[in-house]
């Protein structure tokens, strides 16, 4: 089961029951300028520092003891995410770094930047973790083929980001003018990661900041219920419409093989056979 709730997320958080998230994937805008239509993404850091810790605070409450948290942010903020984590109750069990595979940020006088964190925190000792197992490519010169895969660690490498433009593929969102409709749409691998390392089927999974509903499409196709809140009207009909269509690039069948050394991977996949997929990766989507 899917809810997509309009409106702002501090308020929605508040008519959550304690103890009823299994995780929640917490990617807020970042503070850096960036157009939203209803968020003011230039504030001065200490106030959107207290408005974030007031998230986590919220969403520790309604989180079940041993759900977790992932709080992905821009690497230079990494000090304020371990703080405003720890402060408002959770425990950190992994500050992943996500290597976007794309072109660095270049600057002049450091190096240029290519990862962002998320970190990994859960509310109290994790209830449940899968250690998946992948089947990434061997470094050039591995003598040995890999015959069970490797666990995946707390460097992601192989997920790729939504640039602007043509590399964005077919995964991304666009309008009738082949437009993006949201520039931080995140990946479908991404949140699939995330969702089968700390979820079981049947949990339930919260997005307070939803945006294309991301979160919400990975969940439905692996049985988990999720709750996805979004400000923005426009991207709330996105996300609905996005939900119905069901495009073949919003799959996740396609990484079933690469993850096939996990162990449980069939208690923790649930695969549908049912499912009818459309043909094409564009949905006539207007936001
Ligand atoms: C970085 S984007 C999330 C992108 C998302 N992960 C995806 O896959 O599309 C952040 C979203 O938070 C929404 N937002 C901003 N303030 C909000 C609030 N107070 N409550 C709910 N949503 C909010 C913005 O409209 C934006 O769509």
């Amino acid at each position: 089961m899917v809810e997509v709730l309009q409106g702002d997320c501090l308020e929605l958080l508040d008519s959550f029951e304690e103890n009823r998230f299994a995780l929640t994937f917490l990617d807020p805008p970042f503070n850096q300028g960036k157009d939203y239509a209803y968020f003011d993404d230039d504030q001065p850091e200490w106030a959107y520092w207290d408005w974030l810790g007031q998230v986590c605070a919220k969403v520790h409450r309604c989180t079940q003891p041993g759900g977790a948290i992932y709080f992905m942010q821009r690497e230079k903020n990494a000090e304020f995410v371990l703080r405003t984590l720890r402060e408002t109750g959770w425990t950190l069990q992994n500050l992943i770094i996500w290597q976007k595979k794309t072109s660095a940020v270049p600057n002049q006088n450091r190096f240029g930047k290519q990862y962002q964190i998320i970190a990994f925190a859960t509310k109290g000792k994790p209830r449940v973790f899968h250690r998946l197992r992948i089947d990434l490519p061997p470094e050039p010169g591995y003598k040995q083929p890999r015959e069970e895969g490797v666990f995946v660690t707390d460097c992601w490498t192989d997920i790729r980001e939504m640039t602007s433009g043509y590399f964005a593929g077919d995964e991304a969102l666009r309008d009738l003018s082949g437009e993006r409709i949201h520039k931080q749409q995140s990946p479908v691998a991404l949140l699939l990661r995330i969702l089968l390392s700390s979820t079981n089927p049947g949990d339930w999974v919260l997005d307070p900041f939803a945006g294309t509903g991301t979160t919400a499409v990975v969940a439905e196709q692996l049985g988990r219920h999720c709750v996805a809140l979004e400000i923005d009207p426009n991207y709330v009909e996105v996300i609905r419409t996005r939900l119905q269509a069901r495009r073949s690039a919003d799959s996740i069948l396609r990484w079933y093989p690469y993850y096939r050394f996990t162990p449980n991977l069939e208690s923790i996949w649930q695969v549908e056979v049912t499912t009818e997929w459309g043909q094409g990766s564009h949905v006539a989507l207007t936001a």
